[in-house]
């Protein structure tokens, strides 16, 4: 059926266009509620859009749009809006009758390139604050239009939003409690604040189906065209940016930053005042109930509708959210994302309180000019579980203070990861968000030091908050400046008497005793100290006011609690932490070090903790680490640190002298390997250890030529450097030596005998070549070595049989086979400890690096007798560090480790888990070609074509660089750089799996991964 005879009416306009506009074009019908819209494609390209108006419509209305926009093509050019295209006759609007003999309303717009901006993945903050800037640069453009048909009065008039109220009932409890809060408000407050506001031409539907977006030459996305300005109308200019932030903060899991990001950008070129600025977030919330109001009485006249259901589900979710969002916090996160102060107050609260800085009555009986500072931040090991602090360590928090000793004192904006409890926690995953920031100062000193008040104020709130790790006793004051500025402080972990001395309401006098320092068991368990806030609020926050605020949340927090040191009579600079200058360091980095020494993502990381699988940066934001694959028992071991500490506190020294530990290591790490491997070097790298397996082959064999396979890579120094064609073939290498035969990578998804059930066979067979030419230019074989499962090469599990296949042949030729398992031993492969048990081989050198020392620098070559004796020419083998007595302990840890938590076994069931995870995101994901793995060495390539294979490089960098934003760390490798490298170490956990495949999935679903 053709789409003509499907459109009544596609071959009538077609002939209307052709007469009234001239055009030979294509029409396809576009949606429209009511009007016909066709989008007209001349040449095969879209240039116009023809709008045939609903019969009856109004031409005041059409003239209306089309005077706006003549204007706006005036006034701000630059503005992506359509352009109304005259008729032949020079008129705007045209009047023809429909096939039914009616007369329409006729017109044509020029096209705009993009897409749906509610289809677009993702409304980043750059896109948001794009829109807001238009959106201002619009309205800015509309302040001189005049139209008669402005003055509308229609239900999409915000302005006049109470008429909602008689249809509230429509809605069930608890929902239209909700709206009927929303109405309420509306009627008392904003309905008079709007009617004080001058009505000026809004485009008033700025709705996330009204704005195209398109990628510019450098593939950003950019807002590409606001269109439909068929509800138009004349309203305060705030409707406009609170109906476009109703649309936009849907669906965004931070909807106030969202908001912030357009609000600042409509500020920026429109202003908006204070007052105007109060009244966004309370009219999004009304737009939202007018949006679910309408729904419901749609769904009264269409019962049968599922669709009217549908649509609003977004505004419903987010007005049941919204209604634990303070409005007075949701306002003071946009004044500053308009660079005003949080309050209106704030600046006067604060100089008043600087003013008096130094004529505060003491807090705690005590000048605290010279009181030392204890550490308590991201890089200081407290706790020593980041996920669970513990009843001693909280005891001890800042060290413990005697009577007599000075206080201590812990800093101000202080990211710690001290709060490990629930309540601190958002979100089910080790690595969701996590409140850090301290919000107050605290200041240590013996239990039952009296607590003064430092300035007049009254009893705002009073509580024992028992629970472990919370307040304790706790008291909140009251005071006003001189202008009637409010502000509150909070004394937390005080002696719950507290709750008996004070009552609300009750005046407390300027240097007052009115509490005392808690003990441990009376102040949530810590050290005694006082936790002392400041918060510029004019509601106060009752006596349950966050102490800690979330790292992405720290610029809103500090700015309602800013630091409270003048009312301790303290300097503001020495009391507020002082994180590490990531600008700085970025600068001293490029100085200091090679431009080759390269930093991972677009934005790079700056980590000062880590534990198991997570890193913690300098806010303490948590990072889920699946990629790195050296901390293999995971980040900051404690067994590892307690073996590492004691044994650098007896001896370290190197492999000429006797110790237990040399031996004991070398016992375990061969108890792990075939019996045949039974001597050990121990060195400092993975390149060392290759080196040293190249000299041992050569002395062996009294060849020189090795046999390699492509794209591997064995290390950094000279000779590993020429074994590593991901190196010498790659930017800035020199090629292969004339000693080094490369043969094809046996890669059974991109390779030559991709689905060839021979593959291993047939990849193997490559050798004879390889040996067929080392004959051919008169060499002699050393040897093969190849990482067991090629991992810069894209993490590539080899076919069955190809290494034993391999190494046959080598051994036939003379040549010893070097399994480099760097990346794969160790358990990581689940089901085997070694690659080579996977493909049923037996090398005869092991060469182990990374994993070994979990982070200290240890490599291990393991060899057969025979090889070793070859190589015992008469020349001492000597590494100075290699061996040493530390590294020796350490790695005993390590395999230690590995066997005592099961992570052999844990590598196998979680790494199962994220397979079969991602291979149902490939069932939904075209973008994703192959998925592999084994254990926890897994691959996931990335392809633009399934058929052609065709490589999705952008893509991989795409959602490896977007991981990062969500705060997991993957890699990307491949010949074509598309493959997602995921390495974790092995504590890596199914929740962990479960929190990677979800914003995976997430990332895929956005505009860059569709497109492939
Ligand atoms: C397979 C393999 N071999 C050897 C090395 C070199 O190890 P190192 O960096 O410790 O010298 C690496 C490093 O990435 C590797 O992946």
């Amino acid at each position: 059926m053709s789409r003509d005879i499907a459109t009544p009416g596609l071959a009538h306009w077609t002939a209307v266009l052709a007469g009234t506009h001239g055009l030979t074009a294509r029409l396809e019908p576009l949606d429209g509620e009511y009007d016909l819209n066709f989008r007209v494609l001349t040449s095969g390209t879209a240039t116009h859009v023809l709008k045939v108006m609903r019969p009856g419509c109004d031409l005041g209305l059409v003239e209306l749009q089309c005077a706006a926009l003549a204007h706006l093509a005036r006034t701000v050019p630059a503005v992506p809006l359509p352009r109304v295209v005259p008729a032949l006759d020079g008129a705007s609007v045209v009047t023809r009758d429909d096939p039914q003999g009616a007369p329409r309303l006729l017109w044509l717009i020029t096209s705009l390139d993009g897409v749906a901006y509610g289809n677009f993945r993702p409304q980043g903050p750059a896109l948001l604050g794009e829109l807001g800037r238009r959106v201002g640069e619009l309205d800015a453009g509309l302040a001189d239009f005049a139209h008669p048909g402005l003055a509308r009065n229609f239900k999409w008039d915000l302005s006049g939003a109470g008429w909602i109220r008689p249809y509230l009932d429509l809605i069930d409890e608890p929902r239209r409690r909700i709206v009927t809060r929303i109405c309420d408000n509306f009627d008392a407050r904003l309905a008079p604040a709007l009617a004080g506001l001058p009505s000026v031409p809004i485009h008033n539907d700025i709705n996330d189906y009204n704005i195209l977006v398109a990628r510019d030459a450098g593939g950003q996305p950019r807002i590409s065209g606001l269109i439909d300005f068929g509800d138009m109308a004349a309203a305060p200019a705030v409707c406009e940016v609170a109906i476009a932030a109703a649309y936009a903060v849907l669906g965004q899991e931070r909807p106030l930053d969202a908001i912030g990001h357009l609000v600042a950008g409509y500020h920026a070129v429109h202003p908006l005042s204070d007052d105007e600025l109060a009244l966004v977030w309370p009219l999004l919330l009304t737009r939202l109930a007018v949006s679910v109001v309408n729904a419901a009485m749609m769904q009264r006249e269409r019962p049968d509708d599922a669709y009217v259901v549908i649509s609003e589900a977004p505004a419903w979710r987010f007005l049941e959210l919204a209604g634990e969002i303070a409005p007075e916090m949701a306002l003071a996160q946009l004044r500053l994302a308009c660079a005003k102060p949080a309050l209106p107050a704030a600046p006067r609260i604060l100089d008043w309180l600087a003013e008096r800085r130094g004529s505060f009555a003491p807090v705690l009986d005590e000048d605290l000019s010279h009181a030392p500072m204890a550490d308590l931040s991201i890089a200081a090991p407290v706790p020593r579980d980041p996920f669970a602090l513990e009843a001693d360590e909280a005891a001890a928090l800042g060290g413990s203070v005697a009577e007599g000793e000075p206080a201590r004192l812990g800093y101000y904006a202080e990211p710690r990861l001290i709060y490990t409890g629930a309540a601190f926690r958002n979100g089910p995953y080790g690595a969701s968000d996590r409140r850090t920031v301290h919000l107050g100062i605290d200041i240590f000193a013996p239990a039952g030091r009296r607590v003064l008040a430092p300035l007049a104020g009254t009893v705002e709130a009073v509580a024992d908050r028992a629970e472990r790790f919370d307040y304790g006793g706790v008291a909140i004051l009251r005071h006003e400046t001189h202008a009637g500025d409010a502000f509150f402080t909070l004394y937390g972990h005080l002696n719950p008497d507290v709750v008996q001395r004070l009552t609300p309401g009750q005046g407390v006098a300027a240097g007052e005793t009115f509490a005392t320092l808690g003990a441990p068991h009376q102040n949530g368990g810590w050290a005694p100290h006082l936790h002392f806030q400041l918060a510029l609020t004019t509601s106060g926050f009752g006596h349950d006011w966050p102490g800690v605020a979330s790292p992405d949340e720290a610029g809103l927090w500090t700015a309602i609690c800013p630091n409270p040191a003048a009312l301790l009579n303290l300097p503001d600079q020495a009391t507020r932490h002082k994180g590490p200058d990531f600008e700085a360091l970025r600068a001293a980095r490029g100085a200091r070090f090679a431009a080759n020494l390269k930093l991972s993502y677009n934005e790079p990381c700056l980590f000062l903790r880590g534990w198991r699988h997570y890193l913690f940066d300098a806010m303490g934001r948590p990072y889920l680490d699946a990629y790195n694959n050296v901390p293999h028992v995971g980040h900051a071991h404690p067994r590892i640190q307690a073996a590492a500490t004691r044994q650098m506190a007896v001896l370290n020294t190197n492999t000429r002298y006797l110790h237990p530990a040399q031996t004991a290591f070398a016992e375990a790490l061969t108890a792990k390997l075939p019996q045949r491997l039974s001597v050990c070097f121990f060195v400092n790298s993975g390149s060392e250890g290759n080196e040293l397996a190249l000299r041992l082959a050569r002395a062996h064999t009294g060849g020189r030529d090795m046999v390699v396979p492509d794209h591997g890579y064995h290390g950094m120094t000279t000779g590993a450097l020429d074994l590593s064609a991901y190196k010498f073939n790659g930017p800035g290498g020199g090629g292969a030596p004339g000693w080094v035969h490369l043969v094809e990578v046996a890669d059974p998804y991109r390779g030559r005998y991709r689905g060839d059930r021979q593959a291993g066979a047939k990849y193997a067979a490559e050798v004879d070549t390889a040996l067929a030419a080392i004959e051919a230019r008169g060499g002699r074989l050393a040897g093969f070595i190849a990482e067991t499962f090629p991992s810069v090469g894209g993490q590539i599990i080899p076919p069955p049989g190809y290494l034993a296949a391999v190494y046959e042949k080598i051994r036939a030729a003379g040549g010893v086979c070097i399994a480099d398992e760097v990346q794969t031993g160790l358990g990581r492969l689940g089901r085997h400890y070694w690659g080579f048990e996977a493909q049923g081989a037996e090398p005869d050198i092991v060469v182990l690096g990374k994993p070994l020392g979990n982070g200290h620098p240890l490599g291990a070559v393991v060899t057969t007798a025979e090889i070793a004796a070859s190589f015992a020419n008469g020349m001492e083998f000597f590494s100075t560090f290699g061996g040493s007595t530390l590294a020796c302990v350490i790695g005993r840890e390590v395999l230690a480790i590995v066997d005592d938590e099961g992570l052999q076994e844990n590598a196998e069931t979680v790494g199962d888990h994220l397979l079969a995870g991602l291979r149902s995101l490939q069932e939904r994901h075209a973008v994703i070609g192959d998925v592999r793995g084994m254990g926890l060495f897994i691959g996931v390539e990335m392809v633009r074509d399934r058929e052609t294979l065709a490589p999705a490089t952008e893509a991989a960098g795409y959602i490896a660089n977007r991981l990062r934003e969500f705060r997991i760390l993957i890699g990307t490798e491949g010949l074509h750089d598309n493959v997602l490298k995921i390495r974790p170490p092995l504590t890596f956990g199914r929740d962990d799996a479960e929190m990677l495949l979800d914003r995976l999935d997430r990332i895929l679903g956005e505009d860059s991964c569709r497109a492939g």
